[in-house]
């Protein structure tokens, strides 16, 4: 049931600080997750979790060796200081795509492959750029689930009309990837971009919270306003799609205290 799920979307949509919700989701549930940031142009661990040494454990070292084995991924994770569940694999601070060798598709696939042994899901922090970042082409490829985050501008319009015919081949499935409309505020158009996309599967609102948590790089805590409710909603409606709403080891009440370490009033509000 290993499953990896690819978070991909335009610029600046959510895909990092979304990802990192999934991840502490499904590890809150007890599910063993590794989350992996393919970006190599601002490597996103320094950004995330600051003060975390990270010497020697760069993604791009184990992409671009001769030879991709478990032992060496689980040398290149990084842990969570507070939570078991949770491994993270980045470029480091500084780096960029000449640090290392280039490395090719064949490469990523043998990393897929030994991934799916190493942890219950893998989630992939694409880039947006899928054309020269084979990782993220790669997930969008390969992954059983890819969530596409979609904002409700004219941005989005822009790069969603130029990259999708670039990805047009039938072997990337772009029709199963699950829209989600995202960093949604109350008079933004988003009926008009939903249809122009063929139609939305999800809507993540707009949070201050999260925004205020990227800035402090603080995305690893618990949400507590009141007013993140909508969104962590649609975060647990994206885990059930995830991991499958009739997953019977995952019984509700497993799924209440997740919800409760997620969002500090779930159990106000879940009796
Ligand atoms: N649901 C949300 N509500 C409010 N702000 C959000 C939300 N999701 C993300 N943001 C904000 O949007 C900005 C970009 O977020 P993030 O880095 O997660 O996006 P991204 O798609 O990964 O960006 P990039 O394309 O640079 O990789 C940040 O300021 C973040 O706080
Ligand atoms: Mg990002």
């Amino acid at each position: 049931m290993n499953k990896i799920i690819a978070v991909w979307g335009n610029p600046n949509s959510g895909k990092t600080s979304l990802s990192i919700k999934l991840a502490l989701a499904l590890s809150k549930m007890k599910k063993n997750v590794i989350l992996i940031h393919a970006d190599q142009a601002t490597p996103v661990i320094s950004t995330i979790y600051p003060l975390k040494a990270t010497k020697d454990q760069s993604l791009g070292s184990l992409l671009s060796a001769v030879q991709i084995t478990q032992d060496e991924i689980l040398k290149k994770c990084i842990t969570h200081d507070k939570n078991d569940y949770l491994s993270l694999m980045s470029y480091l601070h500084g780096e960029n795509e000449r640090t290392y060798a280039k490395y090719g598709k064949e490469n990523v696939v043998d990393f897929f492959i030994l991934l799916k042994h190493l942890a219950d899901h893998i989630i992939i922090d694409c880039s947006s750029n899928v054309t020269t970042d084979v990782l993220s082409r790669t997930a969008l490829e390969l992954s059983d689930q890819v969530i596409r985050l979609i904002t409700p501008d004219l941005k989005s319009v822009s790069y969603f009309d130029s990259t999708l015919p670039l990805i047009a081949e039938r072997k990337l499935n772009l029709q199963n990837h699950i829209r989600v409309i995202s960093k949604v505020k109350p008079d933004m158009p988003k009926d008009a971009v939903s249809n122009k996309f063929g139609g939305i599967q999800r809507e993540l609102t707009f949070s201050e919270e999260i925004e205020r948590q990227y800035y402090e790089g603080l995305l690893f805590e618990a949400l507590i306003d009141k007013k993140s409710e909508a969104y962590i909603q649609s975060l647990m409606s994206l885990t059930d799609a995830i991991i499958g709403e009739d997953n019977g080891e995952l019984n509700k009440d497993t799924k209440k205290k997740a919800l409760v370490k997620l969002w500090k009033r779930g159990d106000k509000n879940n009796g």
